[in-house]
């Protein structure tokens, strides 16, 4: 069960994991799963302690994001999602395992502690993510132009509730234009602000400038470049970027946004 003989540090191949190795080399394979999770700007701001059978998972405030999320709210939600895939993994692989969540009282960058454990829990449920989970990616694309069906929503809520988490579905469209609005409003502050523009910056960088196992930040091809604000968005490109973003800013229509006006455009889009 040798990581690197898969195909790269980003597509694990499930083929090569070995029922039969040590606990520790069965916890390591399944890690590999859980820096597939999504984080903010693609900051990866987690770190992982492994002891025999043990695992500590930690946040890296050395990546956090002062300005966007100054109190590592989004940092933690982050480490969440890469705890969850890891729940994914090691149920896929058979694998039962006990969490405590901020396990210490002295040390808050200890999210979590999970022992992998014969007799420790084990979600069959989970187990059935594993394939999304591998291909889940952020889509900026405008969403399809038909309603989720009711039963995709009720199960989405249910998702969310089994994690202690809370989610809602807005349907009515004046609901959801204020909602748009509200987002396109709070992207114009950010927007205007330079030290978020700065930060945006220092995390975006080329598709292919990264090595294999540093792909962190995010992508200047994945950073949905989508027409939806207004002109005034203009001053926030030349200001943010190094000169390939200025050129597409410049490019055909002109009126482009990055980042979180996305979900503006999407929600606007929507029904
Ligand atoms: C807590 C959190 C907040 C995020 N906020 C945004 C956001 O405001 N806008 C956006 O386009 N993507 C957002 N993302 C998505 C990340 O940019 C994305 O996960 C990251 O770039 C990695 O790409 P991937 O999800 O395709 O693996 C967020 C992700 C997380 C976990």
């Amino acid at each position: 069960m040798n990581n690197a003989t898969s195909q790269s540090a980003w597509e694990p191949d499930e083929r090569l994991f070995d029922a039969s190795a040590l606990i520790e080399q069965q916890l390591r394979f399944a890690l590999q799963y859980a820096v597939l999770a999504p984080s903010n700007h693609n900051t990866q701001p987690w770190r992982f302690i492994v002891d025999h059978d043990t695992v500590q998972v930690c946040a890296d405030r050395l990546r956090a994001l002062p300005v966007v999320d100054p109190f590592d709210r989004e940092l933690l939600i982050s480490c969440g999602a890469a705890l969850f895939n890891l729940r994914v993994a090691l149920s896929y692989f058979r694998l039962g395992y006990a969490i405590t969540l901020f396990p210490s009282e002295t040390d808050p960058d200890i999210v979590a502690h999970l022992k992998v454990s014969p007799n420790g829990r084990r979600d069959a449920d989970l187990a059935g993510l594993f394939e999304s989970m591998k291909k889940r990616v952020t889509t900026r694309a405008p969403f399809a132009d038909e309603p989720v069906a009711e039963a995709l929503q009720t199960k989405l809520v249910g998702a969310c509730d089994a994690e202690g988490a809370m989610a809602s579905c807005v349907d009515a469209r004046s609901s959801r234009q204020a909602i748009a609005d509200l987002i396109a409003e709070a992207d114009h502050i950010q927007f205007a602000d330079p030290r978020f523009r700065r930060e945006l910056a220092s995390w975006i960088h080329h598709a292919g400038s990264e090595t294999a196992c540093q792909r962190m930040g995010r992508q200047l091809v994945a950073c949905s470049i989508l027409p939806c604000l207004s002109s005034r968005r203009l001053f926030a490109y030349s200001t943010l970027v190094p000169e390939p973003l200025l050129h597409l800013s410049g490019s055909s229509k002109g009126r482009r946004c990055l980042f979180a006006s996305q979900r503006c455009a999407t929600t606007a889009k929507r029904g």
